[in-house]
C-alpha cells in the first residue's frame, strides 16, 4: 500500500526523506513524489514508476527545511506522473494512504465552487476540502477538526501549508501513522522502518490525532483541536531488519529467520512445555477466524488444530467477504483475526463489525501498534519481526504455530505437542538447505497453469503454498481439493499442466494418492511434498520427515516456500515486490 513520510529537520531534509520512502518500497507502490520547502517556496517533483526514477530529478543538496513524500499503489486513476502525489489546491500540499469514498460527490460540489482538478484521484479531491477548510477558518488545527465531518472513508495525510512553510500537519483515520522523534528533526510515516534511520523513539498515532511537527518541536491535538500528550516508544528491534544481510531477496533472508522465530515464539509462549500468555478460548462454542490471503489461509490450518484439540467449532472466512454476509453473533462466540502488518482494511472492518455486535475479538497480529492490534479487545503477538518482502513466509508460519498453541492451551496434548514443535527449527534449517528446488523449480517455470491438490489439512496447506508461487512467480495457480478434482476440473489436465501435490495426512493419504494417478493418466507431470517414502507415486518428490500429526503438516511449510521462491528467482520476477502486490492492503 502507499507509503508516506515526511521530515522537518536543519540538514539532508531529502536525503532524509528519501532514505525513510526507500524503506516503505515493500508496500508495493507504482509511482512516487516529493514536496519540500526551499527559500520558503514549495516545490513538488513526482514520477511513475520505481523510486529511482524520481530519484533521477533531484538535487540532494537542496537547502529544504521541510517535506513530504509518498509512494503511490494506484487505486484511482491510472499509475502515472500526474496522478502521483504530492497533490497541491490552493494553499494545501498533501500525500495521503487511503481511500476517500465519497470524493465523487466532493469533487463535483468542489468544482461548482470554483475548484479545478488536474488528476482522478481521490487524494487531489481531499486537498481541495482541506484548503477550503481552511480559507473558512484561518486555522489548522480547526480545519483538521474539521474533516472527518466531510470525507468519508480512510486517511492518513501528511499537509504543507503555504502560510507556515515550517511546519508539517497530519492527521489519521484507519491509515497507520507515525511520529519519529529525534534530535534532528522529527519524522511523519506510515510505518517505523522509515524513522530508523535517524531515531527509534516513536509515537503511533490514534484515529483523528491531529499532529504538528516542526523540526524542534511536535504537538498533538484531539478530533476536538484540544492538545494532548503521546506515550513515546523506543523501538527495540536493531536496524539490520530491514536490510537483506547478504541474502538475494528479503523472502530468503525471511524464510531462513524462521527457526529463530519459532524458537522465540516457544520463548515467549510456552514454559516447561505448558502455554503461557495466551488467550483461553475454551469458554466459546464458535470461533470465525477472519483474515485475508495468506492470514486466511493460517486460519485454515488454526481450524484444523483448534477443532481437533479444543473442539469447538470453527469456520474461516475472507474478511472482505465477512464483513457483508449474514452472521448468526452470539455470546459464545469469539471472532479471531489474523493479519501480518494489523493494517489491512477489510480485516480491520470485519473487527470493527463484531465489536459493534459486542462480540468477544481476539487478534493475532505481528506489527506491534497496528490498528487491529489496538481495537481487539485481546491481541497475541506473533513475534515474527518486521516482514519486508511483500509475500508473506515467516509471519504465516507464526500464524500457524501460534493457533497450534491456542488451540492445545489446557488439553492433556498440550506437554506431547510443544516437544514436537521444538524439533521444528533444526528441521526448518534442513529443509532450506538439503534440497536441490532448483531442480524440481525447472519442471514448474515454463508453466503456464498449477494445480496444488490435497486432502483435508493437505488442501489448507495447498491454498498456501499456491498463493506463494502465483504472487512470486505470476504463474496461475489453484490450490484444489484432490477428491474434487475428477468432478469437472480434471478436463484441463494434459501433459502441459503442472501439479503440485502436498501429501502428509496418512489417514487419507491413499485416497490422494489414487486421485494423482488419476491425473497422471492423463499426461500431468507430477511434484509431491510427502513424508511417504516408500510408495512411488510422483516424477518428482521432497521428502519431508514423517513425524505424526501434529509435526508433518508443519514441515512441508519451507518447501512450498522455497519452491515458490526458487521458481521466481528462475523466471527473473521481482521477488521481494511482485507487480501490483502491496504488503499492506489498507483499501478495501
Ligand atoms: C501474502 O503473501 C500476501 N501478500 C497477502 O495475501 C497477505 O497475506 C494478505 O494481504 C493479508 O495481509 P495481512 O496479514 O497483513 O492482513
Amino acid at each position: 500500500m502507499c507509503g508516506i513520510v515526511g521530515y522537518a529537520g536543519r540538514k539532508n531534509v531529502i536525503k532524509n526523506i528519501m532514505t525513510g520512502l526507500k524503506s516503505l518500497e515493500y508496500r508495493g507502490y507504482d509511482s512516487s513524489g516529493i514536496a519540500y520547502i526551499k527559500d520558503g517556496k514549495i516545490n513538488i517533483i513526482k514520477k511513475a514508476g520505481p523510486i529511482k526514477n524520481l530519484e533521477s530529478k533531484l538535487n540532494y543538496n537542496d537547502d529544504a527545511s521541510i517535506g513530504i513524500s509518498h509512494t503511490r499503489w494506484a487505486t484511482h486513476g491510472r499509475a502515472d506522473d500526474i496522478n502521483a502525489h504530492p497533490h497541491k489546491q490552493g494553499k494545501i500540499t498533501i500525500v495521503h494512504n487511503g481511500i476517500i469514498e465519497n470524493y465523487d460527490t466532493l469533487k463535483k460540489e468542489l468544482e461548482k465552487e470554483g475548484y479545478e482538478f488536474k488528476t482522478s484521484t481521490d487524494t487531489e479531491v481531499a486537498c481541495a476540502v482541506i484548503d477550503k477548510l481552511y480559507k473558512e477558518t484561518n486555522d489548522m488545527i480547526s480545519t483538521l477538526s474539521k474533516i472527518n465531518e466531510v470525507l468519508k472513508g480512510s486517511y492518513a495525510f501528511n499537509i504543507i501549508n503555504d502560510d507556515i512553510p515550517d511546519t508539517i500537519f497530519g492527521i489519521r483515520k484507519d491509515s497507520p501513522l507515525i511520529v519519529g522523534i529525534s534530535n534532528d528533526g522529527n519524522m511523519l510515516a506510515s510505518d517505523i522502518p522509515a524513522v530508523l534511520h535517524i531515531t527509534n523513539k516513536y509515537v503511533v498515532l490514534d484515529n483523528y490525532d491531529i499532529v504538528v511537527l516542526k523540526d524542534d518541536s511536535v504537538k498533538y491535538y484531539d478530533r476536538q483541536g484540544k492538545e494532548i500528550n503521546k506515550e513515546i516508544k523506543e523501538y527495540n528491534n536493531s536496524l539490520d531488519t530491514i536490510s537483506k544481510n547478504g541474502y538475494d531477496h528479503f523472502m530468503l533472508k525471511e524464510i531462513n529467520e524462521e527457526s529463530e522465530v519459532v524458537k522465540k515464539i516457544l520463548n515467549i509462549y510456552t514454559e516447561d512445555n505448558h502455554v503461557k500468555n495466551i488467550y483461553d478460548i475454551r469458554k466459546y462454542k464458535n470461533i470465525d477466524i477472519v483474515a485475508c490471503g495468506s492470514a486466511s489461509f493460517a486460519g485454515q490450518i488454526g481450524k484444523y488444530y483448534i477443532e481437533k484439540y479444543a473442539n469447538i467449532r470453527t469456520n474461516v472466512y475472507y474478511a472482505s467477504e465477512y464483513r457483508y454476509q449474514r452472521n448468526f453473533f452470539d455470546k459464545d462466540t469469539l471472532v479471531i483475526l489474523i493479519s501480518q502488518s494489523g493494517e489491512t482494511a477489510d480485516t480491520l472492518a470485519a473487527l470493527k463489525l463484531a465489536k459493534e455486535h459486542n462480540i468477544d475479538t481476539l487478534a493475532i497480529v505481528n506489527r506491534r501498534d497496528s490498528s487491529i492490534a489496538r481495537e481487539a479487545d485481546s491481541v497475541i503477538y506473533t513475534e515474527a519481526g518486521i516482514e519486508i518482502a511483500v509475500a508473506t513466509t515467516k509471519a504465516y508460519l507464526a500464524q500457524v504455530i501460534i493457533l497450534l498453541l491456542l488451540a492445545i492451551k489446557d488439553t492433556k496434548e498440550e506437554y506431547k505437542v510443544i516437544e514436537d514443535i521444538k524439533l521444528l527449527p533444526n528441521l526448518i534449517t534442513k529443509y532450506i538447505n538439503e534440497y536441490d528446488y532448483n531442480a524440481i523449480a525447472n519442471v514448474l517455470k515454463d508453466k503456464e497453469h498449477v494445480f496444488y491438490l490435497g486432502r483435508g489439512i493437505d488442501f489448507y496447506l495447498s491454498m498456501e503454498g499456491s498463493l506463494k508461487l502465483k504472487e512470486i512467480s505470476y504463474i496461475h495457480s489453484e490450490a484444489f481439493q484432490a477428491g474434487e478434482l475428477k468432478h469437472g476440473s480434471i478436463s484441463l489436465i494434459d501433459e502441459d499442466f503442472g501439479v503440485v501435490s502436498v501429501v502428509t495426512d496418512k489417514s487419507i493419504s491413499d485416497k490422494t494418492i489414487s486421485n494423482l494417478k488419476e491425473v497422471s493418466a492423463r499426461g500431468a507431470k507430477i511434484i509431491t511434498i510427502t513424508n511417504i517414502k516408500d510408495e512411488n507415486f510422483s516424477d518428482y518428490k521432497i521428502e519431508v520427515d514423517d513425524y505424526n500429526e501434529v509435526l508433518n503438516p508443519l514441515t512441508v511449510i519451507v518447501p512450498m516456500q522455497m519452491l515458490a521462491y526458487n521458481v521466481a528467482k528462475l523466471r527473473g520476477c521481482d521477488i521481494d515486490k511482485p507487480r501490483n502486490l502491496a504488503k499492506s492492503v489498507t483499501v478495501e
